[in-house]
């Protein structure tokens, strides 16, 4: 068996060790053997750097210019504050009624769920919101919120000075109440895909109007045994302290078919009395193919939410947001009892209430809420955001903007035009705006010129509390790509090896094999050997012959270049 080794080794492609056995000098032996041991213990010590390398290994990005073509964003516009400034205040009496008895209601059932003494001094703008969240859906949609009449007065795409009107409609949702999302037919995607055409949006946020045409049926405001009150004029779903309370609009842009997230989507504030020029640039995000299904997902299905107003099913595709938003309510349902606030509703929880509509919650589940406390909430949502950071689709469009914008409308004749003849060119009825209709009317007056300087101020000033034009193109059909991989993949690190092992002991994946052979016909030496033992041992001296035999077999007929290993 020594015989063998020397042989082996002496063939060996590792070339140190070759060398040592081939050598005929006892001291330059020694000095290869020594070599070829310190190179050993380099090449260990860089391998096990490198192993650890690619257990560290870090996310990194590769960007590619014009890799991607561009995709056309699905648009929504939110209006910052919700709730319309003039239809509340052109309500009949029985309307009015119907409402404020809903928040009376209410009212009254907030000291009921959450155990409020009388005594102690709790503002009433603490639980406005609550209120707000409260009522029932169709109510706010129907007497309270803005509505697409009065909020979007042109929606076209221009294109070689023709316009075509796009369609919009309001979108209800338990996060803003309601937005407006633009509907594009296949032709006008690709006509605004065109270079030189534009989409245009003239919005209003339709502010209170002193010279509405006031029925004297107001909205009572929300107050407290205290004395103090929330005047409707200063409602808003989600701000507590917001006297001065900024207006416009929130453009979000979301990948085609996604959920409309005001946290997790692009979006573009707009303030009324500018005008907008908004580029839409579009990026690429694509996994490599390693970080397929441990990264990120092949196969996204569709998610399902439930539209706030009607109750029905809405089938989106999957998003971030959708992921954050199943599994941060998975646990939170489990934990309180509830689906968080704020958040759109998920199909598959419709039957558990909202945590702060307290038309669906209990007692109990208020209680359950107060245990829990904020501080696991927050937990939990960092949770999910970490786990969903794994569960992004494989290649999924990133949106930016780059905008510049001036001030609008200035004050001309042309602005007076513009709402004198409005309800000339629209198919709206003035009873379905009743804040456009009256502005109209001033406008009718103030080109007449019979006016008092009054009037005139009160035009102005809607016109710049409520107007902002928003011009949309898209900056380039060709989009970058950004490409995630790990900084050290073990392609990488095979061939990092491959190279260590070549420079430190020159051998190659093949010597490993000769080893590998090297070892199998040692054992099988071995086990020969003592099998031949056993059989002499029972039958006397003749069979050692026998084992020589075989072992010159095993040895094959490599016999020519022996080098032996004389010491
Ligand atoms: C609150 O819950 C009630 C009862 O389910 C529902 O009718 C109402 O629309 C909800 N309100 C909001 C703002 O979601
Ligand atoms: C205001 O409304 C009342 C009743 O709704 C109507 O009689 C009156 O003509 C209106 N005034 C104006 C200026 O539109
Ligand atoms: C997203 O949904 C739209 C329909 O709204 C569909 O045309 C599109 O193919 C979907 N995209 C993905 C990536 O699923
Ligand atoms: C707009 O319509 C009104 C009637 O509703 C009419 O008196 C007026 O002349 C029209 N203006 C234009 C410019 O067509």
């Amino acid at each position: 068996m020594a015989k063998k080794l020397a042989e082996t080794i002496a063939s060996s492609s590792a070339h140190g060790i070759s060398r040592a056995a081939a050598s005929e000098n006892k001291l330059l032996r020694v000095m290869w053997i020594l070599l070829f041991l310190i190179c050993l213990a380099v090449f260990l010590k860089s391998g096990i750097n490198l192993v650890l390398k690619l257990q560290k290994s870090e996310m990194t990005k590769k960007y590619q210019l014009d890799q991607a073509t561009f995709v056309l964003p699905d648009l929504y516009f939110c209006p910052i504050n919700p709730y319309s400034g003039s239809y509340p205040f052109t309500l009949t009496k029985e309307e009015a009624d119907l409402v404020n008895s809903r928040i009376k209601q209410l009212i009254d059932r907030f000291g009921e769920l959450y155990d409020v003494p009388k005594s102690i001094l709790f503002h009433a703008f603490l639980w406005t919101p609550q209120v707000q969240l409260s009522l029932p859906f169709d109510l706010l949609a129907k007497y309270l919120l803005v509505r697409k009449e009065e909020s979007v007065q042109f929606a076209a795409i221009t294109d070689d000075f023709v316009a075509h009107n796009v369609d919009v409609e309001a979108f209800y949702n338990y996060e803003n109440l309601v937005c407006f999302r633009l509907i594009l037919s296949d032709k006008l995607k690709k006509m605004i895909m065109n270079p030189g055409s534009t989409l245009k949006l003239r919005l209003s946020t339709d502010p209170y109007l002193a010279e509405l045409n006031f029925t004297g049926h107001p909205i009572q405001p929300i107050a407290d045994s205290n004395g103090n009150s929330v005047p409707f004029l200063e409602w808003h779903p989600y701000r507590y302290y917001e006297q001065l309370r900024t207006s416009g609009f929130t453009m979000l842009i979301v990948p085609p078919g996604a959920y409309p997230s005001l946290r997790f989507e692009e979006s573009f504030h707009m303030s009324p009395g500018f005008e907008y020029s908004v580029q839409l640039k579009m990026t690429e995000s694509t996994c490599s193919e390693e970080l397929h299904d441990k990264f990120c997902l092949l196969e996204t299905p569709p998610v399902e939410f439930m539209n706030s107003l009607s109750g029905k099913r809405e089938r989106f595709n999957y998003s971030n947001a959708a992921c954050y938003y199943r599994n941060v309510n998975v646990q939170v349902v489990d934990e309180i009892g509830c689906q968080l606030s704020q958040r759109p509703s998920l199909w598959e929880f419709r039957d558990y209430p909202h945590c702060s509509n307290m038309s669906e919650m209990t007692a109990a589940t208020v209680k359950r809420m107060r245990k829990a406390g904020s501080g696991r909430r927050i937990e939990l949502e960092t949770l999910t955001q970490k786990y969903c950071k794994t569960r992004i689709p494989c290649s999924y469009p990133i949106y930016s903007t780059s905008y510049s914008f001036g001030k609008w409308p200035s004050a001309g004749s042309s602005i007076l035009r513009y709402f004198a003849e409005y309800f000339n060119r629209t198919s709206v009825s003035k009873a379905e705006a009743p804040a456009l209709a009256r502005v109209s009317d001033i406008a009718k007056q103030l080109q007449m010129g019979d006016h008092s300087a009054h009037l005139e101020g009160i035009f102005h000033s809607y016109v710049s509390e409520s107007m902002l034009s928003v011009q949309i193109t898209i900056d380039s059909l060709l989009s970058p790509q950004v490409m995630l991989a790990w900084s050290y993949t073990f392609a990488d690190l095979l061939a990092d090896t491959g190279g260590l092992l070549g420079l430190y002991i020159g051998c190659s994946v093949l010597t490993v094999c000769e080893m590998f052979e090297l070892i199998y016909i040692c054992v099988s030496l071995l086990l020969k050997r003592r099998s031949a033992k056993r059989s002499s041992s029972r039958t006397g001296d003749q069979e050692t012959a026998g084992c020589d035999v075989g072992e010159k077999q095993a040895l094959g007929g490599e016999n020519a270049e022996e080098i032996e290993l004389r010491s």
